[in-house]
């Protein structure tokens, strides 16, 4: 059955949310926000069951299997469709569509009976009447989904499909403050950062900084808030050359006024102070959605921990899982890509690729040596009656 609601559903509960949430992160969670993103889980199990049924994983799973049983038997390529197999398998049975059961320690799963068809436009359509400024996310999924097939085979890498040059447009327009699915990743970042950051005078590093967007809501809200003037350098920092000059464009024209910003190129996965990061220089380090794919987290958290200042700041607004096992909608896309499915694992804070839980951003953290963790929104005390707000910021402390 759909667990898309209806706005006046979706009101209620954004009202029950903003009885709780801290005032500076409620106000992107709307009644259209939250309906949206019913819709958008929605349109993703509808592209997921047509990818289930036209790769002949549907025929697969007729009869009982793990998630390695199935892929063999559909005949895809195990080392790169394990993890996206595993995650619409697991859709699916939450679904009810598949039964999952737990078997030796091992997840079994079978097709209870007809795979339904279900139209995605149907959904798109309905989108767009409530808030046409997802389009960009439903584009990029629909085009992800079309190449899943290939993928899935081996026939293309998941980089290729997703970052081949005809459609850096795609990226342009999702990872963006007009994409409504994005924004709240990066208002509830901002809100975070000017909260926890340090006092004046300071240096702000912001990661995998891309197309700018993160940055824009930052500054914004550092105006807004009223500490814009204690800024005395804002370094944005980002690996892909093609996502570093749009960003350096479209903040140099939205901020003309920032002579405090600097632009450079950053391997968060190599020792920062080759790249032009003097030990103990930071205030602020800044990411958003992007120390999930990190190669080796421990790493990057030990190389944030000596470019920060005694007392300085780390802030990371990700998307928070919180349930183990959850399958998130974004994932769909993601998977795709290697470094996200495959990074350095560390039991038990890193127990798998991809998003991590509060309590393992907690464990991280801590294992680098930062002190003071917090998360905000408190999502451990928000999820059994929220499982699906997945938007948090992580905060940590160099002592
Ligand atoms: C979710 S995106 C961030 C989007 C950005 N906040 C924006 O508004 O466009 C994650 C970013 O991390 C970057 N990235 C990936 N691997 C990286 C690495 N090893 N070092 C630094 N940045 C990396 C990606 O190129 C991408 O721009």
């Amino acid at each position: 059955m759909s667990e898309v609601v209806e706005l006046e559903e979706a009101e209620r509960r954004s009202r029950e949310l903003a009885a709780i949430l801290p005032p500076r992160i409620s106000p992107p969670f709307t009644g259209s926000f939250i309906r949206s993103a019913t819709l958008y889980d929605e349109y993703i199990l509808r592209l997921t069951l047509r990818i289930f049924r036209t790769t002949g994983l549907a025929k697969a799973a007729e009869t009982p299997g793990t998630t390695d049983e199935l892929v063999a038997r559909a005949g895809f390529e195990p080392a790169r469709a394990r993890v996206p197999v595993d995650w619409m398998l697991r859709r699916l049975g939450h679904r009810g569509i598949l039964e999952q059961r737990e078997v030796d320690g091992q997840s079994r799963f079978q097709l209870r009976g007809e795979v339904p068809v279900l139209d995605p436009a149907e959904i798109l359509e309905a989108q767009r009447r409530q808030d046409a400024s997802w389009q960009p996310s439903y584009v990029l999924a629909e085009m992800v989904a079309q190449d899943y097939p290939v993928f899935l085979r081996g026939e293309r890498t998941g980089e290729e499909v997703l970052f081949s040059p005809s459609r850096l447009r795609l990226w342009v327009n999702f990872f963006s403050n007009d994409n409504g699915l994005y924004v709240v990743n990066n208002l509830v970042g901002a809100a975070a950062a000017t909260e926890l950051m340090p006092p004046a005078p300071v240096v702000v590093m912001e990661l995998g900084g891309g197309l700018g967007s993160g940055a824009a809501a930052l500054l914004d809200e550092l105006r807004r808030s009223g500490r814009w003037a204690d800024v005395r350098e804002y370094r944005f920092t980002e690996l892909v050359p093609f996502f570093m000059r749009r960003g350096q464009q479209a903040l140099e024209t939205r901020f003309p006024d920032a002579s405090f910003l600097k632009f450079g190129a950053l391997d968060m996965n190599l020792p920062f102070a080759g790249q032009g990061i003097a030990p103990g220089s930071v205030s602020l380090v800044y990411a958003v959605n992007t120390l999930h794919v990190a190669r080796d987290l421990d790493f990057t958290l030990r190389e944030i921990f000596a470019a920060l200042a005694p007392g300085g700041r780390l802030v990371v607004s990700e998307c928070i899982r919180t349930a183990p096992a959850q399958a998130i909608y974004i994932e769909f896309i993601f998977n795709l890509m290697e470094t996200f499915r495959s990074p350095v694992l560390y039991p038990p804070y890193r127990p798998n690729g991809g998003f991590l839980a509060p309590e393992e951003w907690q464990g991280a953290m801590e294992a680098a040596g930062l002190i003071d963790v917090r998360i905000m929104p408190d999502i451990p005390s928000l999820r059994a009656r929220f499982p699906h707000f997945q938007v948090g910021a992580v905060g940590a402390t160099r002592p």
